[in-house]
């Protein structure tokens, strides 16, 4: 090669990797751009149609598992229905739909919280299969939780490990069902069994493929599809979905991912878990209506929350769970961990709600 072909190449490859430079600045200023409008806040001059969609908006920015945002909406006279999306089941890690069904209780009890805002008291019922329907009345009185539901987030970094203060401790208490835990040795046997059922998880290969299909390495992917897990929202550095996918057996190893999980959880001066009982559909949508309001309490005392549901996730550690915890009626459900972040990390992105609120019957 010569001076002048080397020269050429040079050139040539660092104006390729500027324009890639840029890209990718683009792509993380449209991918915050896109997680601030979703979470702007409720219009509350908006009626109609358009203050359904508001509300829309603010259900699906509940927590959801894996944000595969497995929710549909249509509006009914008087109120509105809100169901499963079964094409956004995850078989692998959720085969019974406990999860899915706790997900769609935490978008009803986020529209209810919503709604308050413009007066509505919205009463849900439900069928026996999980399909809800929340019926609008006027008269309620704004509820304080309301506006967290644009800042709270599932906070997967690490915490600052100083202990949960007594007001904190009287917002959470709010929640009755919430079992908290703060002494060191039950948070060492919760992370232990944690840490190992998400080792035995990630060395699964049914599991990681599924995983994989949610995971957004990106902005750009997160973008596309506007759900999913985008790696920078579990501290992950962005890469090009196809290099993220490609290198994903080598990145994402059950050791790594193991050691990690446990440095957050010793980081965490509390966990706390969740029980359905019944563990029907309704019991479950019932859990996840109080997950929500637990997050918007905790979000609104500035604590962060994150999701460490691994043990739950097959029956022999959540049997586990529950000997560890005491709990002897119900299944437990749902595993968190609280404490004060490190850093701020990055919101989460939502579809729009074109996509969820579907046309009335
Ligand atoms: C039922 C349920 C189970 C979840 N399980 C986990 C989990 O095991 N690990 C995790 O990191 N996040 C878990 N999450 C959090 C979701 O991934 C998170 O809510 C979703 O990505 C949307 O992000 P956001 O909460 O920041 O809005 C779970 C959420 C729900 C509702």
């Amino acid at each position: 090669m010569n001076r002048r072909t080397v020269l050429t190449t040079a050139g040539a490859t660092a104006v390729i990797g500027v324009a890639a430079y840029w890209r990718q600045v683009r792509a993380a200023d449209l991918y915050t751009t896109a997680a601030t409008a979703v979470r702007a806040p409720l219009d509350l001059a908006a009626t109609g149609p358009e203050r359904l969609a508001e509300l829309v908006r603010m259900a699906t920015l509940a927590p959801n598992s894996h944000n595969t945002q497995a929710w549909r909406f249509t509006a009914v006279p008087g109120g509105v229905e809100i169901a499963v999306d079964p094409a956004r089941r995850t078989p692998v890690v959720d085969p019974d739909d406990h999860h899915l069904f706790v997900s769609l209780g935490a978008a009803v009890e986020t529209m209810i919280i919503a709604a308050t805002a413009y007066g509505i008291a919205a009463t849900p019922s439900v069928t026996a299969d999980g399909r809800v329907t929340l019926s609008f009345a006027d008269g309620a009185a704004p509820s304080a939780l309301r506006p967290a539901i644009t800042h709270r987030q599932s906070h997967r970094g690490l915490y600052d490990g100083t202990a949960l203060t007594d007001p904190d401790r009287a917002a959470l208490a709010s929640e009755p069902a919430l079992r908290l835990f703060e002494d060191a040795p039950t948070r060492a046997s919760l992370r232990d069994l944690t840490v190992t059922a998400y080792g035995t998880q990630m060395a699964d290969a049914a599991y990681r493929a599924e995983l994989k299909s949610w995971l957004r390495f990106s902005q750009g992917a997160a973008l596309a599809t506007e759900d999913g897990l985008f790696s920078g929202c579990s501290g992950s550095p962005a890469l090009p979905q196809a290099l993220g996918e490609s290198l994903f057996g080598v990145l994402v190893t059950a050791k790594a991912q193991s050691e990690a999980l446990a440095a957050q959880i010793d980081s965490s001066p509390a966990l706390a878990l969740l029980v359905s009982d019944p563990d029907t559909p309704e019991g479950r949508i019932e859990t996840g209506r109080r997950l929500a309001r637990i997050g918007l309490s905790a979000t609104a005392q500035g604590l962060a929350m994150a999701h460490i549901n691994p043990a739950l996730e097959n029956p022999v550690s959540r049997a586990e769970v529950a000997r560890i915890c005491s709990v002897t009626l119900g299944r437990p459900s749902i595993l968190l961990r609280l404490g004060r972040a490190a850093e701020p990390m990055p919101y989460s992105l939502r579809r729009p709600t074109a996509q969820t609120l579907l046309t009335p019957r």
